[in-house]
C-alpha cells in the first residue's frame, strides 16, 4: 500500500470515529487495505458503510485484553491439511467457553469433511479471535475463520456475547428481537447496497437474514455496526463490508439481552466477573478482574541473556522447541524446567503473547529463548511478500513488548517458507528430530521419538500447547542427560546465526 493510501485510511478512521462514537472497536478500515467508498452521512441516511475492497483481514483492528484469559491454541502440524485455531478460554464464563469451543470443533470437523490433505496445494484452516466488548459483566468475542483452498478463501467471523452475571451466551443475531432479525438485515443490506452492487435482489430473510448478521458490535453511542463477511451481499472483490446503523434505528429491533449488551457498552463500565456466579456448577467463583485497556508495553525486561559458555563443538548438545503458545501448559512447563535447570526455546505466536505477556517475560527472565512463530499461525507461503512481513514484524513487535527482546529467530509455522520469507532479516530455524506430539499426544510416545532420533547437534521440535507433551518433559530431559547430552538453547546450539540461512540443526544449515 502507498503512503497516501495509509493517509486515506486514517483520515476515513477518524470520520468513522465521529460517526459512530468512540467505539470500542477501530473501525473495518484495516491498515492492510483502503476503503473505497465514502460512508454516507447525509441527514436523511440511516446508516454508514464502508468496503475494505481486498478483504485480506477480515478482522477489525484492535482487540481488548481481558486478564485471565488463557488461549487454547490447537495446531496439526501436516503441511499437507494445515489447521490452526486459537479460542480463548475466559475464567468465569463457562458456557461462553464452550460455545466458542463447539463453533470451532464443528469448523475444524466441516473443514476435514470438506477436504483432503494435498502436498502440493494444501487446504486451509486458521482461526483467530479477538475480544470485541468488555463491559459490567459482559465479554463480546469475536471468532474469525479463515479457509483457503487452491487459490480461492473465505472468511467468516462470528461473535459470541456472554454475561457472567447469569451463565447466559448467544451469539450476535440473538442482540436483535427474534421477530425483528429481517427488519435489521434490510436496513443492514441496503446501507451495504450504497457501496457494492448487491448478488441479490432483495434482502435476505429468515434463516439467511440471520446468517448475515454474524457480527454485530455496539459503540458507545447505541449505534450497532455490522461487520459483513466477504460476497454476502455484494462480490467477492467488494471486500467486507460495515454498515452502521444508528442507536434510534436499531433500539426498537433489540431483544432484551441485545439492550443489556447496548446498555453495558454505553456505561463503559469496566469488565468484572462477579464474585459469586451463579452459573453452572463447573463455573467456578472468579474474582473481580477489572479490564486492562490496550496491552501497555511492559517494562523493559533486560536483554536477552548472553549464551552462556557451552561449547557445543566438543559437547554433545541438543535443543529442545517448544512451539505455538504460550499456552494453558507453558507455566507448568516452566516449572518442570526450572527443577531441572534445563534452558530451552519458545517459538511464540505473536497473538498468544499479546494474552499472556507475563509467562513470556518470566520464560525470558528463567533464561529460556523466546523467538518468533508469526502472528497467527498462517501458511507463509499462502501470504504476499507484505502479509508475510507483517506476520513477522507484528509478533516480534509483541515479544519486544512483552519482554524487551529483540528476536531475530524465525520459525515459520508447519516449517513451510519460500524466498521471500528468508528475505525478512531473519534466520529460519527448523528442526532434524519431529516428535510428532501434535499427532499422538502420548508423552511415551514424544520421548520414544525424540530418543529414537536424536543426535549431537540436535533440534527438537515440541509443542507445549499440549499436556502430553508438557508431561513428557521431565523423563525426556533426564533421559538425555543420561545419554550424556547437555540441553541448550537455539543461539547456545548454533552461535551466531545469519540473516536469511536455514538451520536444521547445528550441522546442517544451508
Ligand atoms: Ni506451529
Amino acid at each position: 500500500m502507498t503512503s497516501a493510501a495509509h493517509l486515506s485510511v486514517r483520515a476515513r478512521r477518524t470520520g468513522l470515529t465521529v460517526l459512530i462514537g468512540a467505539a470500542l472497536l477501530a473501525p473495518a478500515a484495516c491498515t492492510s487495505a483502503a476503503p473505497t467508498a465514502s460512508p454516507t452521512t447525509s441527514a436523511a441516511s440511516s446508516s454508514t458503510s464502508t468496503a475494505d475492497p481486498t478483504g485480506q483481514s477480515g478482522l477489525p483492528e484492535g482487540g481488548l485484553t481481558i486478564p485471565g484469559i488463557e488461549v487454547a491454541q490447537s495446531v496439526n502440524n501436516d503441511p499437507a491439511l494445515p489447521i490452526s485455531i486459537g479460542r480463548p478460554i475466559v475464567p468465569g464464563q463457562a458456557a461462553l467457553t464452550d460455545a466458542m469451543k463447539t463453533w470451532a470443533d464443528a469448523k475444524e470437523t466441516a473443514f476435514r469433511g470438506d477436504y483432503l490433505p494435498s502436498p502440493e496445494s494444501a487446504p486451509e484452516l486458521n482461526i483467530t479471535w479477538q475480544v470485541a466488548m468488555a463491559n459490567g459483566s459482559i465479554l463480546g468475542v469475536r471468532l474469525h475463520d479463515r479457509e483457503f483452498a487452491g487459490a480461492s478463501g473465505q472468511s467468516t467471523n462470528q461473535v459470541f456475547y456472554g454475561d457472567a452475571a447469569t451463565g447466559t451466551v448467544k451469539q450476535a443475531v440473538d442482540l436483535i428481537t427474534a421477530g425483528k432479525v429481517d427488519a435489521l438485515a434490510k436496513l443492514v443490506w441496503d446501507g451495504a447496497a450504497k457501496l457494492a452492487a448487491p448478488i441479490e435482489a432483495a434482502a435476505p430473510t429468515g434463516s439467511a437474514a440471520a446468517r448475515l448478521l454474524t457480527d454485530l458490535v455496539f459503540a458507545p453511542d447505541g449505534t450497532l455496526t455490522a461487520y459483513l463477511d466477504q460476497g454476502s451481499v455484494a462480490a467477492y472483490s467488494a471486500g467486507n463490508l460495515t454498515v452502521t446503523v444508528t442507536g434510534p434505528q436499531v433500539t426498537p429491533l433489540l431483544s432484551d439481552f441485545g439492550r443489556a449488551v447496548q446498555a453495558a457498552v454505553a456505561s463503559g463500565a469496566p469488565y468484572a466477573v462477579p464474585a459469586t456466579v451463579p452459573a453452572a456448577p463447573s463455573t467456578p467463583a472468579e474474582p473481580v478482574q477489572p479490564v486492562q485497556p490496550a496491552q501497555p508495553a511492559q517494562p523493559a525486561q533486560p536483554a536477552q541473556p548472553n549464551p552462556g559458555a557451552v561449547d557445543c563443538s566438543t559437547l554433545k548438545c541438543v535443543a529442545l522447541t517448544f512451539d505455538d503458545g504460550p499456552g494453558a501448559y507453558t507455566g507448568k512447563l516452566l516449572d518442570s524446567l526450572a527443577a531441572s535447570g534445563t534452558k530451552v526455546t519458545f517459538f511464540v505466536l505473536g497473538q498468544n503473547v499479546k494474552i499472556r505477556p507475563d509467562i513470556v517475560a518470566r520464560a525470558v527472565a528463567a533464561g529460556h529463548v523466546v523467538a518468533n512463530h508469526t502472528w497467527d499461525h498462517r501458511d507463509m507461503k499462502k501470504l504476499s511478500a507484505t502479509e508475510q512481513a507483517t506476520e513477522v514484524s507484528s509478533a516480534g513487535d509483541a515479544i519486544r513488548n512483552a519482554t524487551g527482546v529483540t528476536t531475530t529467530l524465525l520459525r515459520p509455522p508447519y516449517g513451510s517458507f519460500n524466498e521471500s520469507v528468508r528475505g525478512l532479516g531473519q534466520a529460519i530455524i527448523m528442526w532434524d528430530v519431529d516428535t510428532l506430539d501434535w499427532k499422538y499426544r502420548d508423552s511415551a510416545e514424544v520421548t520414544r521419538r525424540a530418543l529414537a532420533d536424536v543426535k549431537p547437534g540436535s533440534i527438537i521440535l515440541m509443542h507445549d500447547i499440549h499436556a502430553t507433551s508438557v508431561d513428557a518433559v521431565p523423563g525426556l530431559v533426564s533421559a538425555l542427560a543420561q545419554r550424556g547430552y547437555t540441553l541448550v538453547t537455539v543461539p547456545q546450539l548454533l552461535g551466531s546465526t545469519k540473516a536469511g540461512s536455514v538451520y536444521y540443526s547445528r550441522s546442517r544449515a544451508g
